[in-house]
């Protein structure tokens, strides 16, 4: 439901005119396309293409109409009138062509000026959101994918915020559960006997210390049983593993923190162990519906159309990762009452959601249609690739640590800025502030304006260039538009109040119709989940501003000076808002 797209607007329009021109036909739905320029050239700003579809329905029935391109003329002639629209022809077999009117384009523009761009924001029919999103693994590595997670599950947390849900819960489902911890505690009482001794120094690097203590797991029996044993103390509660295992815990969230504050990505934490509890409970529920079964040993649940099932409780009797996540969606649904239930991990996880959520339906807790609410999605990406087409790892074979990526993002473009001939102008604070704003954008950017199904190669050169579809060229046309509003010495409050908008030039037109634009380019990305098509429309928007508007349009010291600069702001608005909904921070002046 969003008044702000212009398809919407013009849905509306030509549905008047279908029920008009077919009053027997009640259900015919308005088809409202955006026009693509071909070589360069459009014809039309939108296109009504039902005539053909029409035609085929009505063919042969006693109507008045001959071919597909007289029931086109029928649908412009019952168009009721309407300032949006300027002129309306009927092309080829029968596309309607629909040019907008440039006051009216120009009229909405301003409004939104007035009224701020969340007055475009569209509204989700939802109104509680659960968004699961990073959930890395205590001690064990917060890998590239975690990375991939976190900025996508925070891009689209941004998004549905945007859409006024009255409720987005950031979940981080953090792994801090299962058998990997009594290998852990057993390692960590031989090495520290005195657990005042136990401090993050002292563990140091966690991956090498789940390495080592995995090491000695795979060689060592003696150590093997203990750490087995280990298991049992800490699910039975003895508070000394208890607070091993807390010990543990704390020192890698102090490590997840770091990245998080880097990124500005705020999570709410409900790690696995919470749903311990609530596990038997929920099986429990499951049992008495007759979904679970024995299975060699095991108590599973069988999913059609799949040859394995979800293993709900081992033979041992132990839980795991499903057992985990068939409680977390029973307590988000019953406790937390989330309408709609996102999880964002990689697409290998696709079978393990999407056999929970068919588990799910037919235990009748989510509704038989997939549309439905209360609802369940699985929100897949692919890989991070290195330049050699394999999977992400340092020279020595390592997963990559997240902190030292950053890092390394922010290294570069501080070097880069320090080359400039205007460096000397820039504080110490400025430049760091700017280098992290660049180089932590540049890293989200390029993760997020490739489809997030597809494998991605992670590539400094590419993402840090400052050409080409980059955070560092959406960033230098951001400080370029605040740089002529800033030289021109004029007070836009002032403007937006009392100056007006004109489109006479062909790429004011353009530009504005673009930006007027985003809210349908939004929904689209929105519905889909698809992150990489908001990008796409803010590359776009800063090619028409460079390419066409300011390389055509003189601004400051021109007689259009005003709406021009009017112009200028609406891009800076709408730039800012998409820099906002994919977390990069706007950079003011470069
Ligand atoms: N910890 C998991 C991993 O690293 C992701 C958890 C996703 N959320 C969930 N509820 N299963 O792959």
């Amino acid at each position: 439901n969003c008044p702000s797209s212009l398809r919407k607007q013009l849905a509306k329009l030509f549905g008047e005119s279908l029920k008009a021109t077919f009053p027997g036909e009640s259900d015919v739905l308005p088809m409202i396309d955006a026009c693509v320029a071909k070589n360069g050239v459009k014809f039309a700003d939108y296109q009504c293409n039902n005539a053909m579809s029409l035609w085929a329905k009505v063919k042969g029935k006693q109507t008045d109409f001959k071919n597909p391109r007289s029931v086109g003329e029928g649908i412009v002639k019952n168009l009721p009138p309407s300032e949006m629209v300027e002129s309306c022809s009927v092309a080829g077999p029968g596309f309607v062509n629909i040019v907008l009117s440039k006051k009216w384009i120009a009229q909405s523009l301003q409004r939104m000026l007035t009224d701020g761009i969340d007055s475009w924001a569209p509204r989700l029919p939802v109104k509680r959101v659960l968004i699961d999103f990073s959930s890395p693994n205590i001690a064990k590595e917060m890998h590239v994918g975690h990375l991939r997670s976190t900025i996508i599950g925070d891009t689209l947390a941004r998004m549905l915020e945007f859409c006024q849900a009255d409720s987005l819960i950031r979940r981080n489902h953090i792994g801090d559960w299962g058998t990997q911890f009594g290998m852990l505690i057993a390692y960590l009482f031989e090495k520290y006997p005195n657990p005042e001794d136990v401090n993050e120094s002292a563990i140091g690097d966690l991956q090498a210390f789940y390495k080592a203590s995995k090491l000695k797991f795979d060689s060592d029996p003696d150590f093997k049983l203990n750490a087995q044993q280990s298991v049992v103390k800490l699910q039975r509660g003895d508070p000394k593993y208890r607070t091993a295992w807390q010990q543990i815990c704390d020192i890698s969230r102090t490590e997840f923190n770091k990245v998080y504050k880097r990124l500005g990505v705020h999570l709410e934490e409900m790690p696995e162990s919470f749903y311990n509890p609530l596990i038997a409970p929920t099986l429990e529920k499951l049992e008495k519906l007759g979904l679970v079964e024995d299975s060699e040993g095991a108590r599973v649940i069988f999913i059609e159309g799949v040859d394995i099932p979800i293993i709900a409780v081992k033979r041992d009797g132990g839980y795991n990762y499903s057992s985990t996540d068939l409680a977390s969606i029973w307590y988000r649904l019953n406790v937390e009452n989330i309408e709609w239930n996102i999880y964002v991990t990689d697409v290998g996880q696709w079978q393990h959601f999407d056999m929970l959520f068919k588990a799910y339906r037919r235990a009748g807790w989510l509704p038989k249609d997939e549309n439905g609410y209360p609802k369940c999605t699985h929100v897949g990406f692919g890989l991070v690739l290195g330049d050699d087409g394999k999977r992400f790892r340092t020279r020595s074979s390592e997963t990559v640590r997240l902190v030292d990526l950053l890092d390394e993002a922010k290294r570069r473009c501080k070097a880069s800025l320090l080359e400039r001939d205007n460096a000397k102008d820039w504080t110490e604070e400025e430049i760091e502030k700017t280098s992290e704003a660049i180089g932590y954008g540049a890293v989200k950017y390029a993760d997020l304006k490739i489809n997030r199904l597809t494998n991605y190669t992670f590539n400094f050169d590419q993402m840090l260039n400052d050409k080409g579809n980059t955070a560092v060229y959406l960033q230098y046309a951001h400080a370029r538009i605040c740089s002529i509003i800033r030289k021109s010495g004029k007070n836009i409050e002032e403007l937006k109040r009392n100056g007006s908008l004109v489109l006479d030039h062909e790429d004011e037109r353009t530009l504005a119709l673009h930006l007027l634009q985003f809210t349908e380019v939004f929904v689209e990305s929105c519905s889909n989940l698809l992150p990489n098509v908001l990008c796409e429309y803010l590359y776009n928007l800063a090619e028409i501003f460079t390419k066409k508007f300011y390389s055509n349009c003189q601004v400051v010291g021109s007689p259009e000076e005003t709406s021009r600069l009017l112009l200028c702001e609406s891009t800076l608005v709408v730039m800012r808002k998409c820099f906002y909904l994919l977390g990069i921070e706007p950079v003011y002046k470069l």
